[in-house]
């Protein structure tokens, strides 16, 4: 392991190839921390945009994730912030054949009476993988991190959630997995609050990375009248990994121009 002389903080970011984790990668390298950067790819294009290191594996795997975090320690000699951004719930169900549900429409992201997606069409195991993805997977990252951002004296860490824990919508049947989530980041708080770590959530709402899932009028309902930019997320989740969010924990922190009233999350 490095020992560590450079007081620069030191992060993971795991999805950091996918539009808001790339966004939080570049925020963070503008805050000047140590970066490794993890996805199924290996994040060769961000790691050399941010200067981190690119790590190759899957979120899904315990050693893969382990191996991110010791390539943190043995390159970095430390770990203050770990950053769970990975997984889509179109992504979990492109892997199962289902009816094609029918397309989104004007109304259906709030309450549509008319639009009429058959939940039960999604196969069981969707349903597991998708628990797996949204709930396990950043309990992974948590659990292998842990240990170091118990001796950073600030470790912080964040998972991206989204809008659909709080506010279930037909579109996107299967978020209200995240609602699970929420309830493992309370816990966490509660429970290593007084060690020094911060566990929070990020709600975003519709972004430019998942615009291909939206309505185009769905911007309209949007109060600051558009969708939002994957830098804004990754600005706000630079925020609560920082010291100025150090009296935020077990949050849900909701980034959608308005869109929601609150999740009570
Ligand atoms: N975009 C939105 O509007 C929006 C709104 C609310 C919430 N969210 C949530 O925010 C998160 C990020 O969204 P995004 O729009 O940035 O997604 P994205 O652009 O599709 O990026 C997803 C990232 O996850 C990686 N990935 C996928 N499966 C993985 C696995 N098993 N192990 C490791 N890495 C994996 C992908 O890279 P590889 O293919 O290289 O593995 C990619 O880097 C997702 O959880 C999404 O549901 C997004």
């Amino acid at each position: 392991m490095k020992s560590d002389t450079d007081d620069r903080p030191v992060a993971i970011i795991t999805g950091a190839s996918g539009g808001l984790c790339s966004a939080t990668a570049r925020a963070l390298a503008a805050r000047d921390y140590r970066l490794v950067l993890m996805s199924r790819s290996g994040c060769a294009e961000i790691a050399a945009e941010t200067g981190g290191v690119g790590v190759a594996g899957s979120v899904l795997n315990d050693e893969d994730v382990g191996l991110a975090v010791e390539t943190a320690i043995d390159r970095f000699g430390r770990l203050d912030a770990a950053i769970f951004g990975t997984g889509r719930h179109s992504d979990v169900l492109k892997n199962y054949a289902m009816p094609e549900p029918p397309g989104v429409t004007r109304d259906s992201l709030a309450y549509d009476p008319d639009y009429r997606r058959e939940i039960f069409d999604i196969p069981w195991p969707a349903w597991h993988d998708d628990y797996e993805m949204m709930v396990v997977a950043p309990m992974r990252l948590a659990r292998a991190a842990l240990p170091h951002l118990l001796k950073s004296g600030r470790g912080a860490f964040v998972a991206i959630s989204g809008i659909e824990a709080g506010q279930p919508r037909a579109p996107f049947p299967l978020g209200p997995t995240r609602l699970a989530l929420q309830g493992f980041i309370k816990l966490l708080a509660d429970r290593y609050g007084r060690n020094g770590v911060r566990f929070n959530a990020i709600a975003p709402g519709l972004m430019e990375s998942g615009a291909n899932e939206f309505h185009p009028d769905w911007a309209s309902d949007i109060p600051l009248g558009r969708i939002g930019r994957s830098a804004e997320i990754g600005e706000a989740i630079a925020f609560l990994v920082s010291d100025a969010a150090s009296y935020i924990t077990g949050q849900c922190l909701t980034v959608d121009g308005g869109l929601n009233r609150s999740l009570g999350l």
